[in-house]
């Protein structure tokens, strides 16, 4: 019965058409959406450091900003600036148009997008070590193991690049890729949880259950679906498989769309428009 789903050529030309459209359409949602964070943060954070009044980052967080711990208020400042640069920047070191075109620019652009993910993974993990996280140790493990995955990342990203070790440099900055969207996936998971199960779990401290798990399910999965990615290059796929993953994309798509709105109108939007001064 599989078989002849799999050998259905009708079903498997609309499954790759639609699973495409839907992935583009995933792609496009996801990148203007994480754009948006990274002009908040630019917007908000950043122009805050230009402006001299850095205690308006305790605002969103207590302790964001502390004067008597110099060596976490820098990490933090780094970090939000090379943060917000990753998520404007990445798709176009991803376009394999640019890299087969541009090979120079793609190089020059993946230093840069390189040591940005290094220094934010270490400017995030100098917070941790100085202050710790406003969950406490379930949180400063959690975002821990991200930093140093982020740096990690980074790093072997461009050790391959630099010894022409191509497969390997192409999974890793897939990896890296999929890091650096989980900072952006994190405010979203807790935009549609909040919508749709109200604060079910979750506390002001960051201590309760659903903070907990969150502490490691806004860079995991992603992991996961990356190494799926990597390894599922050529993979024949049924039909029926890739409807199926197609529907679910396009839901996806949906869910952060809506979720995008509500951050946009009432979180993200107000400094980016103040910066632009609209
Ligand atoms: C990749 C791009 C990243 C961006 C754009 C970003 C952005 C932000 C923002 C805006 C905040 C302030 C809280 C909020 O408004 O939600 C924050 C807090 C924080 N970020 Fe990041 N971040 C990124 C990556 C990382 C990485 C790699 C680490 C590594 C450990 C990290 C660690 C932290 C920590 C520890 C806090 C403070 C949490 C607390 O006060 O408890 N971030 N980040």
């Amino acid at each position: 019965m599989m078989s002849s789903i799999a050998g259905d050529p009708l079903r498997r030309g609309a499954g790759t058409l639609l699973l495409g459209l839907s992935g583009r359409l995933l792609v496009a949602v996801a990148w203007t959406s994480a754009a948006l964070f990274g002009a908040y943060v630019l917007a908000f954070y950043v122009a805050a450091i230009g402006d001299g009044d850095m205690q308006r980052w305790n605002q969103t967080l207590p302790g964001l900003y502390a004067p008597e711990t110099p060596l976490a208020l820098i990490g933090m400042g780094a970090h939000f600036l090379t943060g917000a640069l990753l998520l404007l920047a990445g798709p176009v070191q991803l376009m394999a148009g640019i890299r087969r075109r541009f090979p120079a620019f793609h190089r020059w652009t993946g230093r840069a997008y390189v040591l940005a993910a290094f220094v934010t993974g270490i400017g995030g993990l100098a917070f941790i070590l100085v202050r710790g996280t406003v969950g406490g140790w379930p949180m400063d493990v959690g975002f821990g193991l991200y930093g140093v995955l982020v740096t990690l990342a980074a790093v072997e990203t461009f050790r391959h690049a630099r010894t022409r070790r191509l497969d390997r440099h192409r999974a890793w900055a897939i990896r890296l890729f999929a890091l650096v969207v989980g900072s952006w996936l994190y405010r979203m998971d807790y935009g549609i949880w909040l919508m749709l199960m109200g604060r079910l779990g979750h506390s002001n401290d960051f201590t309760g259950p659903f903070d907990i798990v969150m502490a490691f399910f806004f860079y995991l999965p992603n992991l996961m679906v990356a190494e799926v990615f990597i390894r599922a290059r050529g993979l024949m796929v049924p039909g029926g498989v890739r409807l199926l993953a197609a529907a679910g994309l396009a839901a996806t798509a949906a869910l952060l769309t809506i979720g995008t709105y509500y951050f946009t109108k009432f979180y993200w939007g107000p400094p980016i428009l103040a910066t632009l001064g609209l």
